[in-house]
């Protein structure tokens, strides 16, 4: 598939602030031996997951992004009075409409933005990066609050091993910003997507296909479904596919990449393309052991550790990369 050409002179789009949260309760592999027939061993070599995070049954998805959000502002030191605009990447809103990002914009007041969602599944956060891009460089806003949050627990079906090891909660959150500094901030995207194969991961019922009746909760049809090998297959090439082209069409070496940022599905997909970039291992953010697949969630909860924990340097260049459902994928460079 051909991509969308290079950004030309991107303008200096930087992320100015970041935060995240993750519900308390841990979900073990040990925990899940008691639910379903399976095993640490069998999660641990064929995911890399070790545990997960699950929020209570009275927090939703836009909970969790308003104490990320909140965090990113503070962090940003701008007032949620001063947002320009709110855009929330989730498959799992608080509910069909509104949405999840104008809860947020109610629960932080911030009253001045305006604020929508991004569906694009696991590659979400890195759409929504990438469109508050085009709105900051076109100039029509100034700032931009982007979340990636997820309460996937709630659309997961703990009676089907095949899913439920792998799934988590959280929520992540960075403030954008046009600034003056040229060369830094984010540099290029690649958005692609194959509907094709859209059947491939979906949550059956509950849209306008098949509203929610006795039969479709009878038949368990309000969780997520996955055909998981065709699935992994087409995530190893479309990741190793995306982090090359992106790489190679910046000139960059993989020992320029100073932390690969990617989605959280499976450890042996992101070691695959780091191994296609030549990148070495200690340049990888993993999250997955400790809080599993987030979905949109896990590249933000993991650019937002990156930003504050790993004492990045002026010139870092940091590679989101992600997979999900539609079938979508991309990429995305920030020049620190
Ligand atoms: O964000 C995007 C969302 N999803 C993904 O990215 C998932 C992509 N897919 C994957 O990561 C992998 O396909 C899985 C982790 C889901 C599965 O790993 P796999 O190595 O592809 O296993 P498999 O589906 O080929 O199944 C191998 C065996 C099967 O048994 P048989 O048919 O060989 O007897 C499964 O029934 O493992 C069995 N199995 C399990 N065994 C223990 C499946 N799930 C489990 C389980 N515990 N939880």
């Amino acid at each position: 598939m051909r991509a969308m050409p290079k950004l030309e002179n991107p303008v200096p789009v930087e992320v100015i602030g970041a935060g995240y949260y993750l519900p308390e309760r841990i979900l073990t592999n040990a925990d899940l031996e008691r639910m379903v027939e399976t095993s640490d061993d069998w999660i641990v070599e064929r995911t890399g997951i070790h545990e997960r995070r699950i929020a209570d049954e009275t927090m939703s998805t836009s909970d969790m992004a308003v104490l990320a959000a909140r965090k990113a502002l503070e962090h940003a030191q701008l007032a949620a009075e001063d947002v320009d605009m709110i855009i929330c990447a989730t498959v799992t809103p608080d509910m069909m409409f509104p949405s999840t990002a104008c809860l947020v914009q109610r629960g932080i007041e911030a009253r001045n933005a305006f604020a929508f969602d991004i569906s694009a599944a696991c590659t979400g956060f890195i759409y929504a990066l990438a469109t508050a891009y085009t709105y900051l460089a076109s100039g029509y806003v100034g700032n931009a609050l982007i979340i990636g949050a997820e309460k996937l627990s709630a659309i997961t079906d703990y009676k089907d091993r095949n899913t439920c090891v792998l799934f988590g909660d959280g929520a992540g959150a960075v403030v954008l910003k046009r600034t003056g500094r040229a060369g830094h901030g984010i540099r290029d995207f690649i958005l692609e997507s194959d509907g094709r194969n859209a059947h491939w991961l979906q949550v059956p019922a509950g849209g306008s296909r098949m509203p929610a009746s006795t039969k479709s909760i009878g038949e368990r049809l309000h969780y997520i479904s996955m055909e998981g090998r065709e699935v992994f297959k087409f995530a190893v090439t479309a990741m190793k596919r995306t982090t090359v082209r992106i790489a190679e069409r910046n000139n960059l070496k993989a020992e320029e990449i100073t932390w690969l940022i990617p989605h959280q599905a499976n450890k042996r997909i992101i070691d695959a393309a780091a191994q296609a970039l030549g990148l070495d291992q200690s340049h990888i953010h993993y999250n997955i052991h400790k809080y599993g697949n987030m979905s949109a969630a896990s590249t933000a909860v993991g650019l937002a550790e990156v930003v504050l924990h790993y004492n990045l340097k002026e010139g870092d260049y940091l590679l989101l990369v992600a997979f999900g459902a539609g079938m979508t994928w991309g990429s995305l460079l920030i020049r620190w």
